[in-house]
């Protein structure tokens, strides 16, 4: 059976008994939100800003929220006040996780009328799409046997698809492929539409007009290794995503104001520096000193130009 890639990837991640419908992602690779309680403390300190604010309720909607991890780790941190003010969401296919706390809900889609702020990471790049390769007579469908991975090619794509390559992913010489953004630029407006007031992130592996990959980024995971990208739902498909595409579909749905950065510049303007203590607090405070170094280096790992501080962080916002 030959099917495109983002039908066979729908079926493998999201179809009946799909790999994220089964699995525990954090089973399978480490995300920003895994690796420690940094990104939640950041977050805590974008939602007391926003907290400041005329609103008496503020949301946290997490989008693609795995196991909820993000979620629960900004509750528990957050003070008793701010803690009594926000409502959140967590917005999955997956079922909800049996441990979850109580007070964070749980849904398939993003609330209407969201009030604060709403977080996406790494939900994007699992968004499936089409992929294509240039041949001498121009774009095709590139179409995949999800038993195996094997390959052809198959018809012209769509006209709206032309169009998305030539803004946003143009073709170079035969043989290259492209990835169709489409599907997460949808994806991404179908968020900021509901957002009602406040801010929309989301943060990726990502790449630019002008340095997209030439043969694409799609790849597989599984059990914390990369493996081929076979879509038969034994393995997470994931691709890199055209983050600029996407901004300009939040804007187009009503976003005001964007920031397309990285994630290490977004965090270190949330105060996460990766900064060593001073080094007299080892003599004052020993005990203390370690926590603080131990915390920088839980810092560093998030804002590592080399690994995760590379990531794409796309902000936008409504007033
Ligand atoms: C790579 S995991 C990220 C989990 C978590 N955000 C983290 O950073 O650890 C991607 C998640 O997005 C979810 N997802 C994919 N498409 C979705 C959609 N259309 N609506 C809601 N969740 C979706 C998947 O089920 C999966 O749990």
């Amino acid at each position: 059976m030959w099917l495109t890639w983002r039908a066979a990837t729908q079926r493998a991640l999201y179809g009946e008994n799909g790999f994220y419908l089964r699995e525990r992602p954090s089973a399978h690779f480490r995300t920003s939100v895994g690796a420690s309680t940094v990104l939640a403390g950041a977050v805590l300190r974008e939602l007391a800003g926003l907290a400041a604010g005329p609103y008496g309720t503020v949301d946290l909607v997490d989008v693609g929220a795995g196991e909820g991890t993000l979620a629960a780790d900004v509750l528990a941190l957050a003070p008793p006040e701010l803690r009594s003010r926000l409502r959140v969401t967590c917005v999955d296919l997956a079922p909800r996780p049996p441990d979850l706390p109580g007070e964070i809900g749980w849904a398939r889609e993003v609330p209407e009328g969201v009030t604060g702020l709403v977080i996406a990471n790494e939900w994007l790049d699992n968004v499936p799409l089409d992929v294509v390769e240039r041949t001498p007579d121009g774009p095709r469908l590139v179409m995949v046997d999800p038993s195996d991975g094997a390959e052809r090619l198959g018809d012209r794509p769509e006209e709206a698809d032309l169009a998305w390559l030539d803004r946003w992913w143009p073709l170079g010489e035969t043989g290259e492929r492209a990835e169709i953004g489409r599907p997460r630029d949808d994806a991404w407006a179908s968020v900021v539409v509901r957002l009602a007031h406040g801010l929309a992130v989301a943060v990726d592996y990502a790449h630019r007009l002008g340095a997209r990959p030439p043969y694409g980024s799609l790849a597989g995971y599984r059990d914390g290794a990369l493996v081929a990208p076979v879509p038969d739902g034994s393995c997470d498909i994931t691709a890199h995503v055209a983050l600029d595409a996407c901004a300009a579909a939040g804007e187009r749905a009503g976003a005001v104001a964007t920031t397309l950065t990285t994630q290490r510049e977004a965090l270190r303007a949330l105060g996460v520096t990766g900064a060593r203590p001073p080094l007299d607090l080892a003599g004052r405070d020993p005990a203390g000193y370690l926590r603080a170094l131990s915390r920088a280096s839980l810092e560093a790992e998030l804002i590592s130009p080399h690994g995760l501080g590379a990531f794409g962080w796309l902000s936008q916002s409504r007033p």
